[in-house]
């Protein structure tokens, strides 16, 4: 930490996007000179850039940090993302400058795969549109055929990639007694695949026999679209898609051509191509349940996120490697 302070000692100074939790910001403040955006709005590109001028470091959430917005931040060190996903910042541009990147995997996994799960229950058996069912007053008696869904015992969960949060899903499943099928680069270790007798097939098995498809993988250029209409057209007409990862890993266009023409079951979304925008089609489907991108929002995570991001900027900012460094190459070169 290189800027001077009233010991002398030079203190940096650093940008966080969000309103995040005040103890967590203290805590930074105790080594940096802090500017928080108060809004919990993604901050837009040109304040995003002139806010950047003169940092040292920047924990942003929920906001794109281009090679542009980069390249007007000279003393720029430490990008600490407060998220696990990374697609948000331009790594090849932190890597030339030797930024680090780092992010909150591992804190945020078991709500992330509650959510996964929220959404195979919700979907599955059509909680969201029996609320809306309720309050709109159309429950008039009971009736032996109101709102049949998809029971979870014995059918097929579909994992594709099979990292943390697809595991913590997997466990899920277990509960449920699913058999539990992963797509993913690299085979996990046996004893992982024993843990939730998951088994490794190939892609076009995975979309064939899935009941409920999970998507876990990051967001990048090869995952991009990987779910569109060839993919569908594999799917079983019962089977649903859960998507807590990344919108633009399915083609948002090519789900409402599946789902309207009755080639899938349903959907259970918590990301979107173009959020905050949800296509209107989506919206007015009841088999589609919506959320708001809230994979990890719940009141521990969300403070074990800011603290780990706390500690993977300090780190950095004492020329330190920082826990979650995804970017190793940035130091490397
Ligand atoms: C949220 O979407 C995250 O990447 O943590």
């Amino acid at each position: 930490m290189d800027r001077k302070s009233s010991h002398g000692l030079q203190r940096p100074k650093v940008l966080i996007t969000r309103p995040i939790q005040q103890s967590v910001i203290d805590l930074i403040s105790q080594h940096c000179d802090v500017q928080v955006h108060l809004v919990d709005e993604p901050m837009p590109p040109e304040l995003l850039a002139s806010a950047m001028r003169d940092v040292d470091g920047v924990m942003p959430a929920g906001v794109r940090v281009s090679k542009e917005i980069i390249d007007t931040a000279p003393r720029l060190r430490v990008i600490s993302n407060i998220a696990v996903g990374y697609d948000n910042i331009d790594l090849e541009a932190c890597n030339r400058r030797h930024i680090l990147v780092t992010n909150t995997a591992g804190v945020l996994t078991e709500a992330t795969a509650d959510l996964a799960f929220a959404l195979i229950l919700a979907a599955g058996r059509r909680v969201a549109e029996g609320d809306r069912y309720v309050r709109g007053g159309h429950w008039k008696q009971w009736q032996w055929n109101c709102l049949w869904g998809t029971e979870m015992h014995g059918k097929t969960l579909g994992l594709y990639g099979f990292g943390r949060i697809a595991q913590a899903t997997a466990r899920r499943g277990r509960g449920f007694s699913m058999r539990i099928l992963y797509h993913a680069r690299h085979r996990v270790a046996a004893s992982i695949e024993n843990e939730f007798a998951a088994e490794l097939v190939d892609r076009e098995i995975l979309l064939r026999q899935s009941d409920f498809l999970s998507l876990h993988v990051p967001l990048t250029a090869e995952t991009h679209h990987a779910i569109g209409a060839p993919e569908f057209a594999l799917m079983k007409p019962s089977a649903f898609i859960i998507n807590a990862a990344r919108g633009p890993v399915i083609d948002e266009e090519a789900l409402v051509q599946a789902l309207q023409a009755g080639r899938l079951a349903g959907a259970g979304l918590d990301v979107f191509e173009n959020e905050p925008q949800v296509h209107p089609e989506l919206m007015a489907m009841d088999k589609v349940t919506l959320m708001p991108h809230v994979g990890s929002a719940t009141a521990e995570t969300r403070m074990r996120m800011a603290l780990l991001a706390s500690e993977n900027l300090l780190a950095a900012l004492r020329g330190e490697r920082p826990p979650n460094l995804v970017n190793p190459e940035a130091i490397l070169k």
